[in-house]
């Protein structure tokens, strides 16, 4: 079977500076991978890239056996089978550390949004897979508050839910919980670990080490737009193969306790 996610020699500057210098890793079916690394080191950048929200100075992004690849000619930046974006934004689910929910509407009508505009399904089927969504983040309850009327950690699910929506075959999260109140951290952490053990392709930004440690198959440590480490979790934490890696461990360490 094919990688979900392959990415490969990935290359990101904005102007004259360079964020990612030539990044490669694959997933695999039912992976989850923490790309991890200190604020500035490109996390957010390549996961943009992998969606195409930012188009790669250079490289290759193949999903499910799709690929686009981006070549620098003299001026120009050509991208080889751009069709290919609009299959990947159908396969990938994107949730972002602000929710970016429609504050004028119900969550119920956040997550039927995409299914009846983007996927075209009628509104009765849109909204039993807009409820079966939000029952498993465990929000059904809530189908007709406005995002106003819910604390952070209840609109983030309610994202998440709109994500899921969509059945995408990966799903990128950029610091899901970053932008809540500690309390209300483990609720969508909770909310992660379920659909990581029920075999969703995750690909998790977070600066949640200790989730993150228990969660992942692998984790990424991205430094100055490099790739330091691709490793199993226990090798990270007790092999660190480099010294930003390690103080990069101890700050979120002393930090975490
Ligand atoms: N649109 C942009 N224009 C210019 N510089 C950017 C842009 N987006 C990100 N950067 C720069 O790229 C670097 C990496 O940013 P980012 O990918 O957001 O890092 P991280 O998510 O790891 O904190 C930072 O130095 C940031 O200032
Ligand atoms: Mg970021």
């Amino acid at each position: 079977m094919a990688p979900v996610l392959k990415v490969h020699e990935l290359r990101k500057a904005f102007g004259s500076t360079s964020v990612l210098n030539g990044v490669s890793f694959q997933m695999r079916q039912g992976e989850v991978i923490s790309l991890v690394g200190s604020s500035g080191s490109g996390k957010s950048t390549a996961l943009r890239c992998i969606n195409f929200l930012e188009t790669p100075s250079s490289g290759e992004i193949e999903v499910m056996g799709d690929a686009i690849s981006v070549v620098q000619n003299e001026r120009e930046t050509e991208i080889v089978n751009a069709a290919n974006i609009r299959v990947f934004r159908r396969r990938i689910g994107m949730v972002f550390q602000s929710f970016n929910l429609w504050p004028h509407r119900t969550v119920l009508g956040n997550v039927t949004e995409a299914l009846i505009y983007v996927l075209r399904k009628d509104k009765r089927e849109a909204e039993e897979t807009a409820l079966s969504a939000l029952s498993k983040v465990g929000m059904a309850d809530f189908r007709q508050r406005y995002p106003s009327q819910l604390s952070g950690g209840q609109q983030q699910r309610v994202a998440i839910a709109r994500v899921l929506a969509m059945r995408p075959k990966l799903m990128l999260f950029d610091e899901p919980t970053s932008a809540l109140d500690p309390e209300l951290v483990g609720e969508v952490l909770k909310v992660i670990r379920t659909l990581a053990s029920e075999g969703a392709t995750i690909l998790l930004v977070t600066h949640e080490m200790r989730f993150a440690r228990e969660v992942s198959n692998r984790m990424i440590f991205l430094h100055k737009g490099t790739v330091e480490q691709d490793a199993v979790p226990e090798e990270l934490f007790c092999s660190p193969a480099s010294e930003a890696v390690k103080r990069f461990l101890s700050s979120v360490i002393s930090t975490a306790a």
